[in-house]
């Protein structure tokens, strides 16, 4: 039996929705055919999206939607894609496949699909290769309300209200595909930025977020945040979970039980990761809070046998489902200085949400993780603790078997995620809830599988969320049975 313990009388603060948030690149098939489709292949859509695809992510309740990259971003001249299509430049997307991009997805395309989802878009900016002043222009054609060349130019092609884009990010891994930077030059130039990304409207402020670090780069933080923290709101890093190595990052679908636990074991590091950056950047923001943005992050696997290499498409399995599990958890858990996360990607590409084939369409894992854990949203974390063993694979791949993170929603719900990182072995979870009054209901739901368990387009479904059955009312809490290698989360309601 393991013992949980949910305590309602700690708490880090509100978890912000953004933790929840997306991100879609020019990269592959996101954008193109994965969410934009030409009015002439035959699947149905509203000005463009994907009809199928909308309202499967609009039950995801995304708060926020990072683009156009990436290290797209920082190839990305923004007046290439507005104005009418046929007059759109074409482009080659050097990063990505060397495709031809004809930017018929721009910036009115990206705000409708923000409209669409009823998210709030995050743009990320050129600075790898752009200009201070067509980033400022940027800024002015979507947030500008009255007379102006930019606001002018936006009327021209169509929109008359301004869009209040408040999230705006000062280049992309500036370290590396955005520049190949040195810290404090990037610092100095991000204030420069920064100066010139300017709110038209008192009433919305934005939201300046710096390029931050690779994965452990704490000097990169640290060197950022003493020049450029005074000038920014929050400052970003990026991390992926790969099993192996990047020379070796092994299959999506057919992996050994040594590649299972190393990636939980990667996945979990992210712990480490926001906690060193997190106490750097409380060391430098003075007055001012700047917030810790994860906006890259999730699996990197083998893109699938066939399928091009600079297309990044991977399968996702219920390995997926736990990794997106024990981030969430962590972010949660991290609420007091993590303000935002991104995981990469919305559809199509590394750890998506949804995978198509022509008009087809699939839920993954990871999808329903985001689906199960959707109101931890805006609410108030909970301080909790479960009592763990190591599992995994012999070595150094070993991980605790259990993961949680709880909120209390304002109408006194609580709701419990749990994950079950032991792919043989169940748990009989005891959970304790301290704080809260009388217990009213519990119910609870589960996502459970072999670890290489996926959906295909043949077996959609083989995957998916069901009731999680024989929850046993305690004096203070609940028991329920965690099946091996799965992802279960518990509503407790108040009497
Ligand atoms: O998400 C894929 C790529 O990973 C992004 O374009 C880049 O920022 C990162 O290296």
């Amino acid at each position: 039996m393991s013992k949980a313990i949910i305590n309602a009388n700690r708490s880090k603060g509100i978890i912000n929705k953004n933790i929840y948030g997306q991100f879609s690149e020019h990269l592959g098939r996101c954008i193109y055919n994965g969410i934009y489709v030409d009015e002439n292949a035959g699947i149905p859509h509203e000005n463009g999206m994907r009809t199928d695809v909308v309202r499967a992510l609009k039950d995801l309740h995304i708060p926020v939607l990072r683009w156009p990259g990436g290290c797209f971003a920082d190839t990305y001249h923004w007046q290439d894609g507005i104005g009418p299509r046929e007059g759109r430049k074409k482009i080659v997307n050097t990063f990505w496949g060397g495709v031809t991009e004809d930017n018929s997805f721009g910036t009115h395309e990206f705000l409708e699909l923000c409209r669409q989802l009823g998210c709030e878009p995050y743009i990320s900016g050129n600075v790898g290769s752009g200009t201070v002043q067509e980033f400022s222009d940027w800024v002015e054609y979507c947030n500008m309300g009255g007379q102006s060349p930019m606001a002018d130019l936006r009327r021209a092609n169509g929109r008359e209200e301004p869009w209040h884009v408040k999230y705006w990010g000062i280049g992309n891994e500036t370290w590396g595909c955005g520049g190949n930077m040195r810290p404090a030059f990037y610092a100095d130039l991000c204030r420069q930025y920064a100066t010139y990304l300017r709110a038209y409207d008192g009433a919305h402020p934005l939201c300046r977020i710096a390029s931050g670090a690779n994965a452990d780069d704490y000097l990169w933080t640290k060197e950022l945040m003493e020049i450029a923290g005074g000038f920014v709101d929050a400052v970003s890093f990026h991390y992926y979970t790969v099993p192996d190595s990047w020379e070796h990052k092994g299959s999506a679908l057919n992996f050994s039980r040594e590649a299972y636990f190393a990636a939980l074991r990667r996945a979990l590091r992210m712990d480490e990761l926001v906690e060193n950056h997190s106490r750097i950047i409380r060391q430098y923001q003075g007055e001012r809070k700047v917030g810790l943005v994860v906006d890259e992050w999730g699996t990197w696997f083998d893109v699938e046998p066939g399928t091009n290499p600079g297309f990044l498409y991977q399968q996702n399995t219920m390995r997926d489902a736990l990794v997106a599990a024990v981030s969430l958890n962590i972010f949660n858990n991290h609420c007091d200085t993590v303000v935002m996360a991104n995981i990469a990607q919305l559809v199509n590409v590394l750890q998506a949400m949804i995978l198509t084939e022509g008009g087809k369409m699939l839920l993954t894992p990871t999808y329903h993780v985001f689906e199960m854990y959707k109101n931890h949203q805006d609410a108030r974390q909970l301080e909790s603790y479960v009592e763990t063993s190591l599992t995994g694979a012999a070595g150094e791949n070993r991980v605790p078997n259990l993961h949680i993170s709880a909120s209390q929603s304002s109408d006194g719900t609580v709701l419990i995620t749990a994950a079950n990182l032991d792919d043989e072995q169940g748990a009989a979870l005891d959970c304790a809830l301290a704080g809260l009054g009388r217990i009213g209901s519990i119910t609870g739901r589960l996502l459970s599988g072999p670890a290489g368990a996926h959906n295909t387009f043949d077996k959609p479904e083989a995957v998916r969320p069901a009731a999680l059955e024989h929850i046993q009312t305690t004096a203070d809490g609940f028991k329920a049975a965690l099946p091996p290698c799965c992802v279960a989360a518990f509503e407790v309601r108040p009497a």
